[in-house]
């Protein structure tokens, strides 16, 4: 018996998330336990709203291994060992006792300080920097998919729904609120790195605010219309959204309708190294934000 009993931190379609102890080490895990009869169908099929996810188990074993080969990253979930049964694919990751960023949002009272939302992304945009860098696009990015480290690192996760980077996709995947509109749109081939910046944007506003921009980006949504017709600033006033203008310009960059015109990873690692220098500057002055 390689760990002890456990005890499910989460259950999808295709098995569950474990939290377990490892008999020899005495670490704490989590095992993400996948159904192998699902995997030789090369999908699994989850629910999110009317939506259906399809996510490849084989694809997010593999993303994780080339990670761990090329010696891991601090914000990128470590992979331990993959192992299978007759029945089941494991994957036995560290475990985040922290949990998600969602919960963590969730459980605040008030949005966090600019300077704690902007230190949390700038983790993430190192963690999705390195997977663009080998050629990989997470496709899910979302709080959920963001663990918290014992140190307050933000790890991502949930490599299920990743593709190459270069190659244009079809799939309508990833989650309602964080998905882009051209993912929305299902006359259109997008471009996953984009998708991904969207994403980012979507992340950064929920860290910034407390709240979610928009339900969905379908073409019908009309929260998604008035944003469109409307753009960023304007929005946010109608919707009493309070954002400082250093912030407002980045969200509006990364949440550009048009994909192609928002940044890249490195740039907005550029850009995020710029505000998290002016507002330090600021909070050397005292002042609160
Ligand atoms: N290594 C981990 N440590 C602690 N909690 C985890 C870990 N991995 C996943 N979780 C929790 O389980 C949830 C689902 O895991 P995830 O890999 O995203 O699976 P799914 O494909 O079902 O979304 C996460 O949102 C997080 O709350
Ligand atoms: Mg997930």
């Amino acid at each position: 018996m390689l760990y002890t009993d456990s005890e499910i931190i989460s259950t999808a379609i295709y098995g569950e998330i474990l939290h377990a102890v490892d008999t020899f080490t005495k670490d704490h895990i989590a095992i993400k336990k996948m159904q192998l009869l699902q995997i030789h169908r090369m999908e699994s099929i989850e629910a999110y709203g009317s939506q259906q996810v399809y996510e490849n188990a084989i694809q997010e074993a593999q993303v994780n291994q080339i990670i761990m080969s090329q010696g891991g990253h601090p914000n990128i979930v470590r992979l331990r060992e993959k192992y299978c049964d007759k029945n089941w694919l494991y994957l036995v990751f560290d475990y985040y006792p922290k949990g998600d960023l969602l919960q963590h949002v969730m459980s605040r009272r008030r949005p966090m300080t600019i300077h704690k939302a902007l230190t949390y992304f700038h983790q993430i945009t190192q963690g999705v920097a390195h997977l663009h860098s080998m050629g990989k696009c997470h496709r899910d990015l979302s709080l959920e998919n963001v663990l918290l480290s014992d140190e307050n690192q933000a790890v991502i996760c949930d490599f299920g729904l990743a593709c190459d980077l270069d190659t244009l996709q079809s799939d309508r995947v990833g989650k309602d609120f964080y998905r882009a509109p051209e993912v929305s749109d299902a006359t259109t081939e997008y471009d996953p790195a984009a998708a991904d910046m969207w994403s980012l944007g979507i992340i950064l506003f929920i860290l910034l605010t407390g709240q979610p921009l928009l339900e969905s980006t379908e073409a019908a949504n009309q929260r998604f219309q008035l944003f469109q017709r409307y753009g960023m600033k304007r929005y946010c006033r109608q919707s009493q959204v309070d954002l400082s203008k250093p912030c407002r310009k980045v969200l509006e960059q990364l949440l550009h309708l048009n994909p192609a015109k928002r940044p890249t990873i490195k740039q907005l690692c550029k850009l995020i190294h710029g505000l998290r220098k002016k507002y330090s500057k600021y909070l050397k002055c005292n002042h609160t934000y």
